[in-house]
């Protein structure tokens, strides 16, 4: 029996009350579907800043009704400390997902970057603090890894930080850590690469490579590379992010917590290897991409070449194993985004997703 299975099997005999922090985001509302699919009381905070009301709604309708009344949702501001306190009240434990991603967004706006990463995660901690929430998960991600050359990357190598973003979940990291010293918080960081899956958003300029080609490909647009395409990334389905999530909020073993992990696959691939697995994906129903080519153009400053995880560690400590590659992951992920409306005419009609703008491929 793998540690999910006994996760499985026990969660649903011994419901516990989760709060979700960024429950409206794309892997805030996967880790709802999977709780309340688990029987587990939810808690969801959420401003929408980048996440949405329609994520929700899709869990809603996926659960069952007795499900979908275990989850309360507070629509409000990690920023303010008393909203963060009313809602980790009766959590026995917090999955800190709520941020502002991307590093570009970051660079463009480092003050409101710091804002919601930072004061945000920081009354978060203080909040799970003084209501003695049992353990605090929170979003970390690859991106601390910055300008360190190792492959694959190890939890304690890490290099100077190349854009605000990874400053701020850097900093995530020390305020856990010292947490754990000065008040006795059991935290565990997760540090997240590349994460992909259904919800997530195809549209703005900040958005992630897969939704932005699958979304390209579908509506006949093109598709840009920065680069030659061999640069490569940990591409990680979202139920590995769940799975990660859920052992760590409720490991037993003391030597797990108070730790950051990696969380991805441990499998690197180019992107031009993933614009031909999206492209043979869905090539039945979208004939029009028989000839489809990505287009080059320069590469884009900052932009790691190569990125990879050592996930040993969370193999050893927590008893993570990835369910998904990233074969069977997108699979998955494009089954979703077949059905999304704007899929159908294979002409865009929703909002617009900007083909031009650079993909985000850091984390
Ligand atoms: N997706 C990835 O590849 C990836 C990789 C590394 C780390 N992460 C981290 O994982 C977490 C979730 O990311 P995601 O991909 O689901 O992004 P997302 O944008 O879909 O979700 C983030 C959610 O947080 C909410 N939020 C933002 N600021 C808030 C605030 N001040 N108060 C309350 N809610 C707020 C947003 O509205 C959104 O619903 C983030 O912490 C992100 O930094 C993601």
């Amino acid at each position: 029996m793998t540690a999910y299975d006994q996760l499985r099997s026990e969660l649903p005999k011994s419901p516990r009350t989760w709060l979700v922090t960024g429950v409206g985001g794309f892997i805030g509302s996967n880790l709802l579907e999977a709780l309340l699919k688990l029987d587990q009381r939810v808690i969801g905070l959420d401003n929408f800043a980048t996440g949405h009301r329609a994520n929700l709604d899709e869990v809603r309708a996926i659960v069952s009704v007795d499900q979908w009344r275990r989850f309360h949702f507070i629509e409000g501001d990690i920023r303010n400390l008393a909203t963060c306190q009313a809602a980790s009240k009766d959590a026995d434990y917090v999955l800190h997902q709520a941020a502002l991603g991307s590093v570009p967004r970051s660079i463009e706006d480092p003050i409101l970057s710091n804002e919601a990463n930072v004061t945000g995660s920081l009354n978060m901690l203080i909040a799970a603090r003084d209501n003695c929430v049992n353990r605090f998960v929170y979003a970390a991600s690859s991106s601390t890894y910055g300008d360190h050359p190792a492959l694959p990357k190890v939890e304690d190598q890490i290099g100077r930080p190349l854009s605000p973003y990874a400053v701020t979940k850097y900093v995530n990291e020390l305020y856990a850590d010292v947490f754990g010293r000065c008040y006795g918080v059991q935290s565990i960081g997760l540090r997240y690469f590349n994460v992909f899956g259904p919800r997530q958003d195809p549209d703005g300029p900040y958005a992630a490579v897969i939704p932005k080609w699958v979304a390209a490909m579908i509506k006949n647009e093109p598709c840009n590379i920065n680069g030659d395409g061999e640069t490569s990334r940990d591409f990680c389905f979202v139920q590995n992010v769940v799975l990660a999530n859920l052992l760590a909020a409720t490991t037993r073993n003391p030597e797990a917590v108070g730790q950051v992990y990696n969380v991805a696959v441990q499998t690197r691939t180019t992107l031009n290897q993933l614009f031909s697995m999206i492209r043979e994906r869905l090539l039945p129903e979208f004939p029009h991409l028989g000839d489809s080519k990505p287009q080059y153009r320069a590469f884009r400053d900052g932009d790691v070449r190569h990125s990879e995880a050592n996930i040993s560690k969370a193999r050893e400590l927590l008893g993570y194993s990835p369910t998904h590659t990233v074969e069977t992951g997108l699979s998955e992920a494009l089954a979703w985004y077949k059905k999304q409306p704007w899929s159908g005419t294979g002409i865009s009609t929703s909002k617009s997703s900007d083909s031009s703008q650079p993909v985000l491929l850091a984390t």
